[in-house]
């Protein structure tokens, strides 16, 4: 589906939508308005965020779809719920071209509605060659009826994001016998055509850094590890230092020898989330052109059990020269990002790193699928990150950090142990990862387990993958990391 954006309406439209605010007057622009009004009414229809009414209408003899749509109190949050609603209820309806009504409508808002109604539309049906043709989509295109004139550049910035987005749904979908990390890097090869500069690291030269964390968890499949590199500099050079993001991309995680139960296994093809949404973030920002430096960092490997694996109780030295005792093989995430992240310190050298990964069951948990889970070193950080989460819907919660806690990772035979105790599961992780975080460099870590998949469809998105995270730091960039 696309969104299109039109100063008139089209004539093929052959289904009309009229945002209506809560409380508002339901008059939409046609003949057929006093039956509507009447319709609705009896349908309870109040304009509440995303509520619909479905009505036909003849015009000129022909025969109209009307969906009225509410908009709610009227923030941007509400115009792409309304829009993500339409195309709920139009993506597979017969209607291949619906037409908004954006006369009155703020331009700023009528592009978040168009990005609500792209958002929703995406599905991957690559793997489906039986689907019956009543739910094949028919949807082709919403066209936004406004005549504003800042209405085009808004909607190319909204329609980067999206497309940004579906890219990281994309790989979070995909099975891990299609997307390991050679695949994973493969897929975004095509980002170097948007102008990012795209660098691999493979099993060779992982070696020569000393990379034996990340090395150790690879070591049971037969999926070689990847280290995958992107760079964006929209600012021609004026920003010497990259804001870095690192994400965890595990591309499947069965425990290793410390195995996990078999139900519900299947869940970890999206421990690759945070690489994920790091790769849609690149996208979306290039897409843009956003005048900003900033450079994703994806530490790829599959976490597999094998003659070859890593055992409980092995002792592997990181790239940063600390040993760990690896006494539990399936904490495997933190051991990937140590390592990605001591590269991207001492290759990039950044004031700023954000990590993202799927990291502990402990913090859906603590969670469940309304927040992330936020640790940094910087309060200014922290208070940027939580800002961007509440602007952009991809929300956060801040967590602890201490010394106390630090110090449960311990270990009486090596720096470091790779787990703690049960209790503070998640806090424990984020004191794993802080340890690699060089001194003066402020640091973020997004423990994003719990929202990287959905179980039920959400806002703006169906069941699935959500694309968490793309919005966050496309947000947080947007604010704080653009140059003038
Ligand atoms: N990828 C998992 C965390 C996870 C679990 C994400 C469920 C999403 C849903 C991670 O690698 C893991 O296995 N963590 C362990 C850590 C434990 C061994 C200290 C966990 O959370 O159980
Ligand atoms: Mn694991
Ligand atoms: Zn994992």
């Amino acid at each position: 589906m696309k969104v299109a954006i039109s100063a008139s309406r089209p004539s093929d439209a052959a289904c009309l939508i009229f945002p209506i605010a809560k409380g508002g007057v339901i008059a939409p622009a046609i003949e057929a308005q006093a039956s509507a009004v009447e319709a609705a009414a009896g349908l309870r229809f109040g304009g509440e965020t995303g509520g619909l009414v479905e009505l036909f209408a003849t015009e000129g003899g022909k025969s109209v779809r009307i969906l009225l749509v509410g908009t709610g109190e009227g923030r941007l949050a509400d115009y792409e719920k309304a829009g993500a609603a339409v195309t709920a209820r139009l993506l597979t309806s017969g209607v291949t071209h619906a037409a908004v009504d954006g006369a009155g409508i703020e331009a700023a808002n009528v592009a978040h509605l168009g990005l609500g109604a792209l958002l929703r539309a995406w599905r991957l049906d690559t793997y489906r060659t039986k689907l019956p043709e009543k739910s094949k989509p028919t949807l082709e295109t919403v066209t936004l009826v406004s005549d504003a004139a800042d209405l085009p550049a808004l909607w190319a910035t909204e329609e980067a994001l999206a497309q940004g987005i579906a890219f990281t749904r994309e790989l979070v979908s995909e099975p891990g016998n299609i997307l390991y990390p050679e695949s994973f890097v493969e897929r975004s090869q095509h980002l170097a055509e948007l102008g990012i500069e795209v660098s691999v690291l493979d099993e060779d030269d992982m070696a020569n850094l000393g990379m034996g964390a990340l090395l150790g968890v690879a070591q049971g499949s037969i999926r070689k590890p990847r280290i995958l590199a992107l760079r964006w500099d929209g600012t021609g050079g004026a920003q010497e230092k990259p804001l870095v993001f690192v994400g965890k991309g595990v591309t499947f995680d069965t425990g290793g020898i410390s195995i996990k139960p078999a139900p519900g296994m299947e869940d970890m093809k999206w421990d690759m989330g945070g690489a994920g949404a790091v790769v849609g973030t690149l996208k979306a920002l290039a897409l843009r052109k956003a005048k900003a430096h900033v450079v994703g960092i994806c530490g790829l490997v599959e976490n597999m059990p094998d003659g070859n694996a890593q055992r409980p109780g092995d002792i592997v030295t990181t790239m940063s020269g600390q040993t760990v005792e690896v006494l539990n093989t399936d904490a495997e995430g933190r051991l990937v990002l140590c390592d990605a992240l001591t590269w991207a310190q001492q290759t990039y050298n950044p004031e700023t790193v954000i990590d993202l990964a799927t990291l502990t069951g402990a913090m859906i948990i603590a969670l469940g699928h309304e927040h992330g889970g936020l640790f940094a070193n910087d309060d200014g950080l922290a208070n940027q990150l939580l800002a961007a989460g509440l602007e952009s819907g991809d929300k956060l919660w801040r967590f602890p950090l201490s010394d106390a806690y630090d110090k449960l990772l311990d270990s009486p035979i090596a720096d470091i142990k790779n787990i703690g105790p049960r209790y503070a599961g998640s806090i424990t992780a984020a004191q794993f990862i802080k340890r690699f975080v060089q001194d003066g460099v402020k640091w973020a870590h997004l423990d994003i387990a719990g929202m990287v998949w959905a179980d039920k469809p959400g806002a703006t998105w169906d069941k699935g993958a959500t694309g968490y995270g793309v919005r966050l730091l496309d947000q947080l960039v947007r604010d704080h990391y653009t140059a003038n």
